[in-house]
């Protein structure tokens, strides 16, 4: 095991193309903010690297449906990010951006370095180009059919019908999203990072070196590795990002990928102009958190950039997460099938420790798993509130009634006491270990240990009726107690900083070290604490059943856009439209035809005459409501005898998805009998 001075530790840079969800505190923030917290509260040197990656293409494609500048895309969304963060507790020690000057400055010089070393193969290849927009097309600016399960609007580098991964020139029919041509094949010199170069060097460092990774990390490491390195192009031909920094790369920028890494390095420029120690020093440790679509980034391609570049370090783990759905089904920011954090923050106040537990004890660590209103509730009930609540309440309500709110002496301590409190001391190797390997669920699992040995002491010991018998024993119980309690403001330090905050407060403690965990003398006696309130709220139904209707409306507008516009009939001639005889009329009187649910009887004024039409909107008209109302109606249908009754026409409806009906009218009063056409 190598010695390391400090760490290092940096969070995938969330897109600013939409807001904060909680798979991605789940996957990344969570478990990075614990190991922060934790490593400071052992004294340790930390620094905690977030930002903003603002570059790419889905911010140019928002940009433009939205009719607004990609600037404006990321200034708004890496406001509401920074927001968000903040209010949670993510204890960044910097939150930069990719826009950022600095930011452009330094991924620029790292290309160029790269470049004078000859770092990089020019390759020019042909790629598509829309002739309209003079405009190479990014991946993602090309639609087509999948070659694979025929959907209509896959893109040019994946399906998101299937699933597959694709090239642009895979598409059937391809597409520009700029103008809806064809594109044409045009050259265009790129600059590739030989990745197969670094095939030996990867397998030593990676498969040989970093046996202890994660088996999902380590494992896609492999199957990358052992699947054979290609090339890879870091530049794109886009007019948003970082320009080319060299002579005859007009036009062209930087892949998002290539600059968004280097901005870790960036924004700890920005924290400090001490930077180099944090990356050029081995003395530092570095670990990177991020999701596992972000593995090969950090593993193989971003190490391939520090590596050519040859002064910086590399990171020492890279411990990622698998993926959190939501009640079953993949969070999508572009169905918003998420909880976003800016929301919940709103919807929960108070609460943003109740959902960094819920994240932790449910976290994605080694396959994906699924968070649920209803767990989230019952963890918050019957954990956070039932045990951990409770034990720190009724110890505290104790202590303010027996003895007015003074620190027992510990007097004799008996059996069971000394017991309990040695099992205290084996929580800071046991949560020490799990959180220094990334296991922090079990790490939080252990933590609960202590309440739950906290509130079966309690309710073991019964010092509400022992102190009727024996006033002497009760000092002792709740001396116990509250030394449980003040280890309990460590222990959870770096879980929930929220709460251990607050109960401090409630017990007049200031804030330890994770060297005091474990210490049977953290408060002592005649310590005056203060007047207890509820550490946790019980989360009623209602709050959680809000929660899930939202969730609901969500699903069902998500249905209705996915109900498919039916395709148009084959052509007719003109002389096959001209044998209809539309006219507008008014609907004179409308009744309800007996017996039947959905047809009306209408009599309409046509201007030819005055006749009788039977029609099937009675779901969704009220017949006295609608006596007035012009509508359209085809005077030549042949007439039919429907219920008994002779129906001459045929009023014509637009239908919505979903199945609602609507009437064809014109759009401002006409004179019955006019002819549509
Ligand atoms: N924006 C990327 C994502 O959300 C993550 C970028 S991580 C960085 O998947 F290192 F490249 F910044
Ligand atoms: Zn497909």
């Amino acid at each position: 095991m190598k010695n390391f001075k400090r760490t290092l530790i940096t969070s995938a840079l969330p897109y600013a193309n939409g807001p904060v969800h909680i798979g991605h505190l789940a996957g990344v923030y969570v478990p990075a903010d614990i190991y922060a917290r934790y490593l400071r509260l052992k004294g340790e040197e930390v620094a905690f690297i977030g930002g903003s990656d603002e570059h790419g293409v889905p911010i140019t494609l928002k940009a433009k449906k939205e009719g607004i500048t990609p600037q404006d895309v990321v200034d708004k969304y890496h406001g509401m990010i920074k927001d968000s963060f903040q209010k949670f507790g993510i204890s960044f020690d910097v939150y930069s951006r990719t826009s950022a000057k600095i930011h452009h400055q330094t991924a620029s010089e790292i290309f160029k370095t790269l470049y004078e070393k000859g770092a990089f193969v020019e390759q020019t290849s042909e790629q598509f180009y829309d002739e309209e927009a003079n405009q190479f097309l990014a991946d993602r600016y090309i639609t087509g059919t999948c070659p694979k399960c025929n959907f209509e609007k896959a893109y040019g580098d994946q399906c998101e019908s299937c699933g597959s991964t694709l090239n642009a020139t895979d598409l059937i029919d391809p597409k520009s999203v700029l103008s809806g041509n064809m594109p044409v094949m045009k050259q265009t010199k790129h600059w590739f990072l030989p990745l197969d170069q670094y095939e030996p060097w990867l397998r030593e460092w990676i498969l040989e070196g970093h046996k202890e990774w994660k088996p999902n990390v380590y494992g896609q490491c492999k199957s990358w590795i052992d699947g054979g390195l290609n090339p890879r192009a870091v530049t794109r031909d886009l007019d948003w990002g970082i320009p080319v920094p060299i002579d005859g790369a007009e036009g062209k920028v930087l892949y998002v990928w290539f600059d968004a890494p280097i901005g870790y390095i960036s924004a700890t420029k920005e924290l400090t102009p001490d930077w180099t120690k944090w990356w050029k020093d081995p003395k530092t440790k570095m670990v990177h958190f991020i999701g596992k679509d972000n593995i090969v980034f950090h593993c193989i391609i971003f190490p391939v950039v520090l590596k050519a570049e040859g002064s910086y370090i590399l990171p020492e783990n890279v411990p990622a997460n698998e993926f959190l759905n939501l009640e079953g089904d993949k969070i999508s920011t572009s169905r918003n099938w998420a909880v976003w954090l800016h929301e919940y923050l709103e919807d929960f106040p108070g609460k943003e420790d109740v959902l960094k537990y819920t994240l932790t004890a449910n976290a994605p660590e080694t396959k994906d798993n699924d968070f649920t209103w209803k767990d989230f509730q019952t963890r918050n009930n019957s954990e956070l509130v039932a045990i951990f609540g409770n034990f720190v309440n009724r110890t505290l309500v104790l202590t303010d009634k027996y003895f007015s709110g003074l620190v027992p002496e510990a007097g004799e301590l008996n059996d069971y006491d000394l017991q309990t409190l040695d099992q205290i001391g084996t929580f800071k190797t046991e949560v020490g270990k799990s959180i220094e390997t990334f296991h922090f669920r079990e790490a939080l699992k252990n933590a609960m240990e202590m309440a739950r040995l906290g509130n079966k002491y309690l309710a073991d010991m019964e010092p509400w009726k022992v102190v009727k018998i024996d006033p002497e024993r009760v000092k002792t119980i709740l001396n116990t107690a509250l030394q449980i309690t003040a280890n309990l403001t460590i222990v959870f330090e770096p879980f929930l900083p929220f709460t251990t905050e607050k109960l401090r407060g409630f017990m007049n403690l200031n804030k330890m070290e994770w060297s005091d965990l474990g210490r049977t003398n953290l408060i002592v006696a005649g310590h005056k604490i203060n007047t207890p309130e509820l550490l946790f709220e019980k989360i009623e139904d209602e709050a959680i059943q809000a929660q899930v209707d939202k969730l609901l409306a969500t699903k069902k507008i998500n249905e209705l856009e996915q109900v498919e516009v039916n395709p148009a009939k084959s052509n007719i001639e003109y002389e096959d439209f001209s044998k209809l005889d539309i006219r507008i009329g008014t609907i004179l009187a409308a009744e309800k035809v007996a017996k039947t649910k959905k047809l009306l009887k209408l009599t309409i004024d046509t201007g030819i005459d005055k006749r009788t039409v039977v029609s099937g909107i009675a779901e969704y008209f009220d017949p006295e409501k609608i006596i007035g109302q012009q509508v359209s109606i085809l005077v030549n249908l042949a007439p039919k005898i429907l219920k008994g009754i002779e129906s001459q026409g045929m009023i014509l409806m637009a239908e919505n998805k979903d199945g609602s009906l609507i009437f064809v009218t014109p759009a401002t009063k006409t004179e019955e009998g006019s002819e549509v056409r």
